[in-house]
């Protein structure tokens, strides 16, 4: 289970425990809290499907918000140490950190090019993903066209969210 209990909690210390399982965008978690939460939000699956649900429910603009909230894959900002925690360790849990100088240099390409192209950065879920899965799912997604690669980037968002609620319920446990 997680902990605290989000159906013990009240909405301070929800936000406090859950505000960052999306990126840099609290407002998921409070608005999860306001629709409503009951006693089967309590398994980590069950939360991240009403935060999901939250997500999918705001406007295209909180939607980009939320995405453009995401750091480059093996970026700038992860080399310099400045990701969030879950960020850091899904980034190195990919073995992005062990990219070789080309490796680094080919996802700078292609964050600038999925950047320019789209308007807001490639996000995928790693968990389970290897640089080379990476890399091949980055160029394959920058063929797709802008509505379906927002789709895309919302999807990805919300699995990433429910890996992250899960890898707290089990360190709770
Ligand atoms: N997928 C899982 N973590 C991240 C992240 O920090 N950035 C991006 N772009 N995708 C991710």
């Amino acid at each position: 289970t997680l902990f605290p209990l989000p159906s013990q909690s009240n909405l301070e210390t929800f936000i406090a425990h859950y505000g960052d399982v999306y990126e840099h965008s609290p407002w998921v978690a409070e608005a999860a809290w306001q629709h409503g939460l009951r006693q089967e939000h309590d398994a980590p699956d069950a939360l991240a499907e009403l935060m999901g649900l939250m997500l999918r429910q705001a406007t295209p603009e909180q939607q980009i918000d939320v995405i453009r909230a995401h750091p480059d894959l093996a970026g700038k900002a992860a080399l310099a140490g400045e990701l969030t925690h879950d960020s850091t360790s899904e980034q190195a849990g990919a073995g992005l950190d062990q990219c070789s100088p080309e490796e680094f240099t080919r996802f700078e390409q292609l964050n600038a090019a999925y950047k320019e192209k789209f308007g807001f950065p490639f996000v995928i879920a790693v968990k389970g993903l290897d640089r080379y899965d990476i890399l091949a799912a980055f160029e394959e997604r920058l063929d797709n066209g802008l509505a379906q690669e927002r789709e895309t980037a919302i999807q990805q968002i919300i699995r990433i969210a429910r890996f992250r609620l899960r890898a707290r319920a089990d360190e709770a446990s």
